[in-house]
């Protein structure tokens, strides 16, 4: 996938930008908070709908205008599609083609986003819910099945909570529906469980290799997948059994605490290096930057595989914490056959040779010149 050209209205420190893109490289320098984060985050939103900020929709909206705008035309197996999202204080409206869309499922695959922005070191650092958000975001991207079945998989989950609760309170309450929401949920989990170890397993297949790439090194870098139920095998019968055998055992449990204590979004993950030592606690700062980084490169491949192209990657402020070497080798390796867009506050000590295909922008203030 190519981003030809990007456009946005009232959108953070913009009042509008109108810029055409190039295939490859694309480096955005500015100093400290001339904008370059939020270049990023435009595409970011124009592929995701969200942004990787916290915060509101709404919050990307230029200081005193009523509604931010993005327009992204996208070339993707030689189709071309315009793309738009409008943000307004309590809403937000897609389109494809100037037709608006409904459904955030049937928007998604229109641009595909790997992005890497300087918090996602808590992937590593943090708390489970970031690394299963980063997870979905993924997945949402690459499997059309498993955006739906995480969809339904929450709601039953809300009705199940829900449901808990009213047993645990209401003693003529019936506890066959529970049962019911108990065999929806197992359903629905079997296939998350199934493609987030699928997942995690592929990520496995390239992620020591580019780290080693990048950093000159020769480690062992690993993701294990550690959900909270014990699953012997990841074929669908031995899943539901695990499952039925757990919410069975654990029954009087969940209803004391009124939710349901097991299931995928009670996943998580870590990274192991070398002697199988969790990065969490032994990694130094830089080392957690290139396994994250690793990471992130390694879902390119997958994306290829799933979709059939490339998805568009966007690295912001990479170069902070890296050594020079580092710099040099990251950038060699992401000037493939991939478009990128790359923020930085300068390009100092980056070898000429890397640079020769790429599109340089200047950032300052709120303006945006290619150079
Ligand atoms: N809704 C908004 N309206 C107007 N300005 C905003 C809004 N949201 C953020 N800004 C401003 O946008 C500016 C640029 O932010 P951005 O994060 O893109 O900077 P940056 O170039 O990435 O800086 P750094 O190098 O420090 O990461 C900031 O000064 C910020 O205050
Ligand atoms: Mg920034």
């Amino acid at each position: 996938m190519i981003i030809r050209s990007l456009k946005v209205t009232n959108f953070r420190n913009y009042d509008k930008f109108n810029i055409t893109l190039g295939s490859k490289m694309n480096i955005f320098i500015g100093d400290n908070a001339s904008g370059k984060t939020n270049v990023l985050e435009s595409i970011a939103i124009l592929g995701l709908t969200k942004s990787f900020r916290d915060g509101l929709d709404c919050d990307v909206i230029k200081f005193n205008r009523k509604k931010a705008i993005i327009e992204g035309r996208v070339l993707n197996n030689k189709q071309i599609k315009d793309l738009k999202i409008e943000l307004l204080d309590k809403e937000k409206d897609i389109y494809v083609n100037s037709k608006k869309i409904k459904r955030y499922a049937d928007y998604i695959s229109n641009l595909n986003i790997v992005v890497f922005a300087p918090n996602d070191l808590e992937i590593i650092k943090g708390s489970p819910s970031i690394r299963r958000n980063l997870l979905n975001m993924t997945l949402s991207q690459i499997s059309y099945s498993y955006l739906v079945t995480y969809n339904l998989y929450n709601k039953i989950l809300k009705t199940r909570n829900e449901y808990l609760k009213i047993l645990f309170t209401n003693s003529i309450a019936d506890k066959a529906y529970l049962d019911v929401l108990t065999e929806q949920l197992v359903d629905k989990a079997v296939l998350i469980y199934q493609e987030r170890y699928k997942y995690l397993s592929r990520i496995n297949d390239y992620i020591s290799n580019i780290y080693n790439n990048i950093t000159e090194n020769n480690k062992v870098i690993k993701i294990l997948y550690k959900p909270n139920i014990v699953i012997d095998s990841y074929d669908e019968e031995s899943i539901r059994k695990s499952l039925v055998d757990t919410y069975k055992k654990n029954y009087r449990r969940e209803l004391s605490s009124g939710m349901t204590l097991f299931g995928p979004h009670r996943d998580d993950f870590c990274f192991l290096m070398d002697d199988n030592t969790d990065m969490k606690v032994y990694a130094s700062q830089g080392q957690q930057k290139c396994a994250v980084l690793s990471y992130k490169l390694s879902s390119i491949p997958i994306f290829k595989d799933n979709n059939g192209t490339n998805p568009v990657l966007l690295l912001d402020d990479i170069f902070s914490e890296l050594d020079l070497n580092k710099r040099n080798k990251l950038l060699k390796y992401v000037s493939k056959d991939i478009q990128s867009i790359i923020t930085t506050t300068d390009l100092k000590n980056i070898s000429k040779k890397t640079l020769n295909d790429a599109v340089i922008f200047k950032v300052s203030s709120g303006k945006i010149e290619r150079s």
